[in-house]
């Protein structure tokens, strides 16, 4: 039996249909609430309104649960690969041996950019932050690609533009990374697989041999998996109301590349270091910046602590906590950053403070940590970010298109100046 909401607003009574979820999540459906009641709703940062059906994600934030495609993400974490991910957030299935050779194959083969590519790269200063470029270049693909513009492109098409972005953004990622350093940038190595051609590409020198340690390799990978979907955060809501316009699917990422840059949303990762150097800089006392997170009168907040949707604790992060442990043990990392980390992390779980208010460490403390370890420079680790989101914000994308859902565009609640005659205020 189809469950009701109602409604009662100046003696009158409105009735709307409430939808249920597979996973029993409940939302009133108000397609019908303007035109029969004249209201509308206003909930500012929609913590409260669902923008969409999605069967991709399902997160829990109460639980913390996290799984794609009904997959536990804990299980992909440890037994899946980036690649494989990808093609089942795309895709909706995990691929066949087949697919999944196919799949690899066709990314493999499409890890170069035009050379023109480079010009653009060149025309950046040194000091460009990496997602700026990133975002740039991408949405340089639109350029390269006319094709993409076509809003009426067959599933074909549109999966050659999807292997084309997945097999790219490696490759743009350490070009920006190599213009920021003024160093030439590597091709890529298609002998090796997705992290470590990344890695290979970032790093390697010119007349220097690069082996990619299988450590740190397989440590990128995981954190890939643990980011590569997160139901409708801010940039996969970007990417899919920047879709809903049409636009090509380079357009709609690269909206979403910006959107994830803000150090609220991707740009957290990259703050949490910052704020770990800050400590080391001012004597590394933890408890004293502990003391003043705790003081409201204090501006200092704790960056990478609490999250908007998981309420107990964010499952990445109990994940990415244990890669991060078993990287620092193996590759022998010993960074005074890092021990502050740890004394900061240790607090957060056991002073009853941060337990009362669930600042807890979450995704975006562990992986700007497990990043450093790895070399990454503290700048990049948003693009990290984006390199991990990218499958997740295509299959949004490409979940949104083949609804055929209608273009976003909001209401509002106007609160300006009521209507007035116009008299110059310049004696002219
Ligand atoms: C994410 O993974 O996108 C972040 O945790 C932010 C969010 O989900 O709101």
């Amino acid at each position: 039996m189809s469950e009701s909401a109602k409604l009662s607003f100046k003696g009158q009574d409105y009735e709307f249909p409430v939808i249920t979820g597979t996973e029993n999540e409940s939302a009133i459906d108000i397609a019908k609430l303007r035109a029969s009641s004249g209201l509308i709703t206003l909930d500012p940062g929609y913590k409260n309104t669902g923008a969409t059906k999605s069967a991709i994600t399902f997160l829990d934030g109460e639980e913390g649960i996290l799984r794609y495609r009904g997959y536990r993400i804990e299980d992909l974490a440890e037994k899946s690969n980036f690649l494989e991910v990808s093609y089942l957030l795309i895709y909706g299935e995990l691929p066949t041996q087949s697919q999944y050779e196919t799949f690899s194959k066709e990314i493999t083969h499409h890890t170069l950019v035009h050379e023109d590519i480079k010009k653009i790269l060149e025309g950046f200063p040194s000091n460009a932050h990496p997602m700026g470029v990133l975002s740039s270049l991408i949405c340089a693909l639109t350029a390269f690609y006319p094709d993409s513009l076509n809003p009426n492109r067959n599933k074909e098409e549109i999966n050659l533009s999807i292997v084309r972005l997945i097999a790219k953004m490696p490759t743009f990622a350490a070009w920006a990374y190599k213009n920021e350093m003024g160093h030439p940038v590597n091709y890529p190595d298609n002998s090796l697989d997705y992290c470590s051609n990344f890695l290979k590409m970032m790093f390697a020198l010119p007349a220097e041999k690069y082996d990619v340690d299988p450590v740190v390799s397989s440590a990128l990978d995981k954190l890939l998996i643990l980011h590569a979907d997160h139901e409708q955060n801010c940039s996969t809501s970007t990417v899919r109301i920047v879709g809903s316009s049409q636009a090509s699917i380079y357009a709609s990422i690269s909206a979403g590349i910006n959107a994830l840059w803000g150090p609220l949303h991707g740009g957290a990762n990259q703050s949490v270091i910052e704020m770990l150097e800050a400590i080391k800089a001012d004597g590394g006392d933890a408890k004293k910046y502990l003391d003043k997170a705790k003081d409201k009168n204090d501006p200092f907040r704790l960056m990478g602590f609490g999250h908007r949707v998981y309420k107990n604790f964010d499952p990445r992060a109990k994940i990415i906590k244990k890669a991060a442990d078993d990287v620092l043990e193996k590759l022998g990392v010993n960074d005074p950053v890092l021990e502050i980390a740890k004394e900061l992390e240790h607090a957060a779980l056991n002073d009853q403070y941060f337990i009362d208010r669930q600042l807890y460490p979450n995704v975006d403390f562990y992986s700007g940590i497990i990043y450093r370890a790895l070399g990454i420079p503290t700048d990049m680790f948003t693009v990290m970010f984006a390199l991990g989101r990218l499958p997740g914000w295509i299959a949004q994308w490409k979940e949104m298109r083949e609804n055929g859902e209608p273009i976003g565009r909001p209401r509002q609640v106007y609160t300006g100046a009521n209507e007035r005659d116009y008299v110059s205020m310049n004696k002219r």
